[in-house]
């Protein structure tokens, strides 16, 4: 009963088995491979986009500092979420790899920013002030990290925004598979055709070894990409075994098939859990992740029969699902926290 990440799973066995296959025969290094060829293909194909640029990285946050740093210049401001990962969890990485752009934190309700918010926000920049950082970057989070996600519509108002202030998009998508899933709609619709820039393509928490595509929409956003990510350290010489991991992620709905059992792992445990005497879930389902307040009893008593999760905020706690979540996993956690509350009744 481990629900402290995505990234406690292992890898989904088709994408094993594309490594296996590709381990088969000698093939060029540094991304001159067959494989390495078919997974441009393959997005481009999954994404509807003949032109995008796709570049395999091993890390989330190689894939959103390489792709920020593509779109912002030493002087920009990149705006994002207060809570986004790029601000929080990065060690810096963005603000190191741009050279020195300012990250610029936002407040907005369930990990979401708003456009009233972000449209202050660019009010009060001083454009051509040269004394002040430039606004050039809008980040988003998808899904966010409080488990909620944007429609494409919330999208592609905020992306009118940053357009309309000659910002660049870029989307923070490692969990992008789960928020697709949920909302059902076509990954273009989600990105490029609401105006997003460039997206990190998350599989490593969604069924992947380590694997994440930066997907460059406009394929003069990534002239400098080869060149950073070489600097950085992400050019693989064996680059096959990365593309090899994505392309079988991309193709036959795989990305989609791993998240939607996620997801519905989550709202299993959701419907599971919400109706418990003092439990409340604090934000809607919308990916894998369940934010939920739990009475202090249940909580102990969980983490007693050794049952893993974070506690997020007091007692508020995550729960996050991942692709290979077993029904009898969820219904032994649920029985339990079941168990607990009955018993905790009884006490008070
Ligand atoms: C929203 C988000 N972005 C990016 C990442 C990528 O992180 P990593 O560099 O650990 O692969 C994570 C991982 O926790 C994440 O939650």
């Amino acid at each position: 009963m481990n629900f402290m990440s995505d990234n406690v799973s292992g890898a989904a066995p088709a994408i094993l088995q594309a490594l296996l296959d590709a381990n088969a025969d000698p093939a060029p290094s540094y991304g001159h491979d067959r494989l390495t060829a078919r997974l441009q293909d393959s997005l481009r194909t999954l994404f509807d986009h003949p032109a995008m640029v796709s570049l395999p990285v091993a890390t989330g946050t190689a894939a959103n500092a390489i792709a920020l740093a593509c779109l912002c210049p030493p002087w920009g401001t990149i705006y994002c979420h207060e809570q986004s990962h790029v601000h929080v969890d990065e060690c810096g990485a963005p603000e190191m790899h741009t050279g020195g752009a300012k990250l610029v934190p936002l407040p907005g309700a369930d990990g979401k920013l708003s456009c009233d918010v972000l449209s202050d926000a660019l009010a009060r920049a001083r454009k051509g002030f040269v004394h002040h950082q430039q606004p050039a970057v809008l980040s988003l989070t998808q899904a966010t990290e409080a488990g909620r996600s944007y429609t494409p519509d919330e999208t592609a108002a905020l992306c009118a925004i940053a357009k309309r202030h000659g910002l660049k998009v870029h989307m923070d998508g490692a969990r992008f598979a789960n928020a697709i899933a949920h909302w059902g709609c076509a990954p273009e619709d989600a990105t490029w055709r609401a105006g997003v820039d460039a997206l990190c393509f998350g599989a490593t928490k969604n069924g992947a070894l380590g694997a994440e595509a930066i997907l460059f929409f406009n394929p003069a956003d990534a002239e400098q990409a080869g060149y950073r990510r070489k600097r950085s350290g992400h050019l693989f010489s064996k680059m096959r075994f990365l593309s090899a991991q994505l392309d079988a992620y991309a193709r036959d709905d795989l990305w989609l098939r791993l998240a939607r059992r996620a997801n519905a792992a989550a709202h299993r445990l959701a419907d599971g859990l919400a109706g418990l005497p003092g439990a409340r879930l604090v934000y809607p389902v919308e990916a894998n992740e369940v934010f939920i307040d739990l009475p202090l009893k249940i909580i102990e008593g969980l983490e007693a029969a050794d049952a893993a999760f974070y506690r997020w905020d007091g007692t508020v706690v995550r729960l996050v699902t991942s692709w290979n979540a077993e029904d009898a996993v969820m219904d032994r956690f649920i029985n339990l926290a079941n168990h607990l509350a009955r018993h905790d009744q009884r006490s008070t």
